[in-house]
């Protein structure tokens, strides 16, 4: 008898179903990993929508993925049946093209993207690449362990690499997935930290999560507020707005860095003067390597600092990817195959 598992997969653009799937074996260097637990990143509307380039349908989005190693294939020493892991976007680098022979391994032009090139984490079961796991601490359950592997990770590593000293001015533009982990990451690294968000209703979330400061940039100038306090070091941009990005470069201090992590369909409007006189920055940050995110997760224990989730059964991956896109999330949809504590 063949033995099957549950997956939700995209079945053509903006369609999102249930499906029966044949479970299959790992291949060498893989495992198979029963699914506890998968974040809704905004990333998945690439797959989603069928834009993600080179994506072919069907295919199981999710790419904050925690389980249990249930099979190893040939040549896998490190893991263990029964062990905790946890899967990131970048799923697997070739280890051959020239970043990843520079040791650049994010930037490799030729990953494995789990969700996009490969059957992601909306899943029951899923096979990954044995090098791209990470090892799940338990301290922290599979729910609030999975936003943590992209949503966490790109924020800490965004923050972490961009050269700041305690107690700079550094805002968080757009609280969402992102968002909320940039805010409490800023300010357990020891930044004077600026929430930016549009409304009013984000505000005491926000302060609750570490902001010393929301501003509502639907009603006040963003840029004009930042720089009555000096100018921020950096402004980690989060929110799919290019609309949004673009003014921020103006909230700048002096040699100030505007970190692009969201990624807009829309395009970044920029004004060459504030960049040109200041020497002001704008680069962007992608994700992180398997290590990288277990360094994400043993700061969030360090530190006490954990994803606020909504978590809802994996039938259910429908309804809350479309709470997602509605801005309704506070602030992660999590799907979970059994009863994980959120
Ligand atoms: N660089 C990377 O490696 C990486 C990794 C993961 C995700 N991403 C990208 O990062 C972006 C955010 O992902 P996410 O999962 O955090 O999405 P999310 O949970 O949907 O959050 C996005 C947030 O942005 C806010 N927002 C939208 N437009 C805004 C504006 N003009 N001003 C202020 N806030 C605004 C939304 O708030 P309201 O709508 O409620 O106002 C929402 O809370 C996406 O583009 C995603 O593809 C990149
Ligand atoms: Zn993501
Ligand atoms: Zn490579």
């Amino acid at each position: 008898m063949v033995r099957t598992y549950k997956a939700v997969e995209v079945s053509a653009p903006e369609v999102l179903r249930v499906a029966e799937r044949p479970i299959t074996e790992p291949g060498p260097g893989q495992v198979r990993i029963r699914v506890e637990a998968c974040g809704i990143c905004h990333t998945d509307a690439a797959t989603v929508m069928g834009a993600y380039p080179g994506l072919t349908l069907p295919r199981v989005p999710g790419h904050e993925v925690v389980g249990r190693v249930e099979a190893l294939g040939s040549g896998v020493a490190k893991w263990k049946i029964g062990q905790r892991v946890g899967v990131g976007l970048i799923a697997g680098e070739d280890g051959i093209c020239e970043p990843c022979r520079r040791g650049d391994m994010v930037n490799c032009q030729n990953p494995v993207t789990l969700g996009v090139t490969v059957d992601g984490g909306y899943a029951e079961v899923m096979i990954a690449e044995s090098r791209a796991l990470a090892s799940i601490p338990d301290e922290l359950n599979s729910a609030e362990a999975a936003p943590l592997l992209c949503a966490g990770i790109t924020t800490y590593n965004a923050l972490r690499n961009a050269g700041l000293r305690g107690g700079d001015l550094v805002a968080v533009q757009g609280i969402g997935g992102l968002g909320h982990l940039g805010i409490q990451f800023a300010r357990h690294m020891g930044f004077h930290t600026v929430a930016l968000g549009r409304g009013g209703d984000k505000e005491k979330l926000a302060k609750d999560l570490g902001a010393h400061l929301y501003i509502d940039t639907a009603n006040d100038d963003a840029a004009a507020a930042l720089q009555r306090m000096g100018g921020a070091r950096a402004i980690l941009a989060t929110a799919p707005s290019g609309d949004g990005m673009g003014p921020l470069v103006s909230g700048l201090a002096v040699r100030g860095k505007l970190i692009i992590v969201g990624v807009p369909q829309d395009q970044i409007q920029l004004n060459a003067f504030p960049l040109v006189f200041g020497g002001r920055s704008i680069y962007g940050s992608l994700t992180g390597t398997a290590i990288e995110q277990e360094d994400t997760l043993a700061f969030s224990i360090l530190e006490n600092i954990r994803p606020m989730i909504e978590t809802v059964p994996l039938e259910q991956a429908a309804d809350a990817y479309a709470r997602m896109m509605q801005g309704k999330a506070r602030f992660r949809m999590v799907l979970v195959t059994k009863d994980v504590k959120s």
